[in-house]
């Protein structure tokens, strides 16, 4: 199939322009300016809906910045043209574009999914292109990549991201603050579709993160199942496109995530921490030698 050697060319002209648009902001110590950022997000989804149309005219393009484009077709792209905004806001250089392609059978409608059959994520300030095609394996920069091969939660490197906005419906800071207690560490790295590339070439053990949509996890999720690893949402049922929960790991320790997750839901086995009161209580009661 050529979806993948195309997206691959789509990916990388878009990150360039990516870069272009960071060395600019860089260069002017721009820090917060929302506008450089739009700039970028849009022109970068332009230039990816254009090509697309170029190379794959049939199919359609569901794009974050708000492309929708022939929704009832065959064959769907799910379009992240700078997945890490917020990094890339602050000159921060973790971000990419992720372009993931959903098939799905005749007759269903615009809001039905299908399946994710390929999937590129690059990383313009690193020049790495994580690619995946259902049934045949998952690359990085060409070579053949695989989830890692720790066993226990106690072992791994994990990852999980927030959303930008009403960060106050979201509970994951407690899950956060658990999986911090129980692994090597949680990194919060800014960009969901490189976690998950990261999690499929064995770099973290798992990922997850409430609130995602599609554009974030179409591409990363694929890359994961096809280095070998588990996607699933928080239950251990399957992970759906539109469900907004996403767990990824490299399979062998899923088991244990899920199980964290089931008691965190029930608010069983907590680690407890001190709260800042009782911690400065302490503190005090250190300092006046009791
Ligand atoms: C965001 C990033 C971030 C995740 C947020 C996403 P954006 O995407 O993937 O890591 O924590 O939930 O919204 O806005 O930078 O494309
Ligand atoms: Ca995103
Ligand atoms: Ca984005």
């Amino acid at each position: 199939m050529v979806w993948v050697p195309q997206a691959a060319v789509i990916a990388r002209e878009a990150g360039a322009r990516l870069r272009e648009f960071f060395a600019r902001g860089v260069e002017t110590e721009y820090k917060g300016d929302v506008d450089l950022v739009t700039v970028a997000d849009r022109t970068c989804e332009a230039l990816i809906k254009g090509r697309l149309a170029e190379v794959f005219p049939e199919h359609g393009v569901y794009g974050e910045e708000g492309t929708r484009e022939r929704m009832e077709g065959e064959f769907r792209w799910y379009v992240d043209p700078l997945d890490g905004t917020t990094n890339f806001a602050h000159g921060f250089p973790q971000f990419c574009v992720s372009l993931g392609l959903e098939q799905r059978k005749a007759g269903l409608r615009a809001d039905e999914d299908g399946t994710i059959v390929a999937g590129v994520i690059y990383d313009p300030m690193r020049d790495e292109l994580f690619t995946a095609e259902r049934g045949k394996g998952a690359t990085l920069n060409g070579k053949a990549m695989e989830v890692s091969k720790i066993g226990l939660l106690a072992e791994s490197l994990v990852a999980t991201g927030f959303p930008s906005h009403k960060r106050h419906d979201n509970p994951n800071i407690h899950f956060y603050h658990e999986f911090t207690l129980r692994s090597h560490g949680v990194r919060r790295a800014g960009s969901a579709a490189l976690d998950l590339a990261y999690v499929a070439c064995g770099r973290l053990d798992a990922f997850w993160e409430f609130n995602l949509n599609p554009w974030d996890t179409a591409a990363g999720a694929l890359l994961v199942e096809e280095a070998g690893g588990r996607i699933s949402g928080f239950s251990d049922g399957p992970f759906e496109l539109n469900s907004r929960e996403v767990l990824a790991s490299n399979g062998r320790i899923h088991g244990e995530l899920v199980g964290l997750f089931k008691d965190m839901f029930a608010g069983r086995n907590l680690e407890p921490i001190p709260t800042p009161k009782e911690f400065a209580e302490r503190r005090a009661e250190r300092a006046a030698g009791r």
